[in-house]
């Protein structure tokens, strides 16, 4: 579980190690390539996927990955913007590399990318002595272009947003990587206007990934060994492909476009069956998004994992409505009745924002009785922060002072603790298939996986490897976490 004041992170960031923010491992290098790059990535998921794509086009331009600011010929910093203490901390490390430059390595040239970038534009080059590139993230492919500029001596920044850009003829540079577990982009933008959030003004428009680029990935990925991909959008449930294009032109698509168009059940399901041993996850869902196909293209393949990811942001119909999100308490628990009527075990889990402009106490104990209600198994949870250029700032005052902010994030947190425990528990002396992803972190004798619930699971090594598909025999459990043992190799393996 994750809170607000001890890490940056957003949605996703469960499935990414919360101590890989900003760090950068290198796993694939290209040979002949003479060209140093640091990368490092704050914030989503989407991020450290798009860091992915960023290192393959550097790697055509004579690029690889080091891990050593001080050898670095190119530093690239991938930003978020979501909350304000996500910036601050992108300002921090650029006082960093600035130290690193001025003591160690003069020549170093250092280049910001990510939603960042977007927002502050060229503003960023005016505050921020330091950097030398400015690239927003639907500009990548013209990275080339910009560090030739830079190379010259001079500023370069590309900021434009596009209609089609998905960087869906990419291979993607694992960065990172366990080898086991890969991140696979599937939409880009969001249109859904909620009045907090910044990322409509960073990501732009809503577009959808060509599903024969995601399956060559997918089974691409499969060939080098790994096991698992987390399928990524800031709606996943928006996703439609009918030819490429914005999502909100599809009125204009012609009836052969309409009719063959792929929605995202149907993508699931193609991806379920073009590789049916590898699992399948996805990230976000939009509770008005989510279709009961997508639950029941779930229920009939066993490699997609039970899981689902609904952010509620809070339990009140009045500040729901305040915040656009548009759908009321009601149809959210309806939406959560149906999901476990098809799916009894699907593990269900929350982002949540206390402290949204004109919060009662009364707003959150609706919060509070629809996480009972809910009984999450896990959630991500956020005091509201002010972000410029959106709606809420624009219309509304941000007056739940921030003592009340903290007090309701702690009670809310206390109870998901309590929830998560709860769900954790009903697996205690049952068997759950674990695919193992690295050691663990407090003892090398020990593996670490997860469930297709996203549960953490260790156990004694034994003779298996990391990749494997295991039964685990679960004799005990923190809140977030089951202990057991290896009783074999499951069907999967
Ligand atoms: N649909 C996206 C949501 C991105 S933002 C996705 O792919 O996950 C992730 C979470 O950050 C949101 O669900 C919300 O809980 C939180 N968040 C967004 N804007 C915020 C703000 N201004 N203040 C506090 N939390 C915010
Ligand atoms: Fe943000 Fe709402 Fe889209 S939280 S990413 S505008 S679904």
């Amino acid at each position: 579980m994750l809170i607000e004041n001890t890490c940056l992170q957003q949605t996703m960031e469960k499935i990414i190690d919360e101590n890989k923010q900003g760090e950068t491992l290198v796993i694939e290098q290209k040979e002949g390539n003479k060209r140093k790059l640091f990368i490092e990535s704050y914030g989503c998921a989407m991020n450290f996927s798009d860091s992915e794509i960023v290192a393959s086009i550097l790697a055509d331009q004579g690029f690889n990955t080091t891990q050593n600011l001080e050898d670095a010929d190119l530093v690239l910093v991938n930003t978020c913007s979501i909350r304000d203490k996500a910036e601050q901390t992108v300002r921090k490390r650029l006082e960093k590399y600035n130290a690193v430059k001025r003591d160690h390595n003069p020549s170093m040239k250092v280049g910001v990318l990510g939603c960042m970038a977007e927002r502050l534009k060229t503003k960023f080059l005016e505050e921020e002595k330091i950097v030398d590139l400015v690239v927003g993230p639907d500009a990548y492919k013209d990275l080339p272009n910009l560090l030739a500029e830079v190379d010259e001596g001079h500023d370069a920044i590309n900021v434009i947003l596009s209609k089609e850009e998905t960087y869906g003829d990419i291979s993607p540079v694992r960065l990172n990587s366990n080898g086991v577990t890969a991140f696979v982009s599937i939409t880009r933008g969001c249109d859904n206007m909620c009045t907090f959030c910044v990322v409509p003004f960073t990501r732009g428009r809503e577009r959808s990934r060509d599903p024969q680029s995601i399956i060559e990935e997918i089974n691409d990925l499969w060939s080098r060994g790994y096991k698992e991909v987390t399928l990524l959008g800031q709606n996943v449930d928006s996703y439609l492909w009918y030819g490429g294009g914005l999502k909100k032109d599809f009125e204009k698509a012609s009836d052969l476009q309409r009719a063959t168009a792929v929605n995202f059940s149907n993508l699931l399901d193609i991806c379920a069956k073009a590789q049916p041993k590898m699992r399948i996850r996805f990230s976000t869902s939009n509770p008005q998004d989510l279709t009961m196909d997508v639950v029941e293209t779930m229920a009939k393949h066993p490699n997609i994992c039970n899981h689902i990811h609904l952010p509620v942001q809070s339990g009140s119909d009045r500040i729901l409505k305040e915040m656009n999100r548009l759908h009321t308490r009601e149809e959210y628990m309806q939406l959560i009745d149906n999901i476990k009527r098809v799916i009894p075990d699907c593990a269900i889990s929350q982002d949540m924002i206390v402290g949204f402009p004109t919060e009662t106490e009364a707003d959150f104990q609706d919060t509070i009785s629809l996480m009972d209600y809910v009984k999450y198994d896990f959630g991500y949870m956020f005091t509201y922060s002010e972000r410029p250029g959106t709606l809420a700032e624009r219309k509304m005052e941000d007056d739940v002072p921030e003592e009340t902010k903290k007090r309701r994030l702690a009670e809310m947190v206390e109870l998901q603790q309590k929830h998560s425990g709860f769900r954790t528990r009903q697996n205690l002396n049952t068997v759950v298939e674990v695919l193992i992803e690295k050691e663990s972190k407090k003892s090398s004798e020990h593996w670490s996986g997860r469930t297709q619930h996203s549960l953490v699971t260790v156990f004694p090594k034994g003779n298996y490897k990391i990749g494997d598909f295991v039964n685990v025999q679960v004799t005990d459990c923190t809140s977030a976490t089951l202990i057991g043992e290896a009783i074999g190799y499951s069907i999967n393996n």
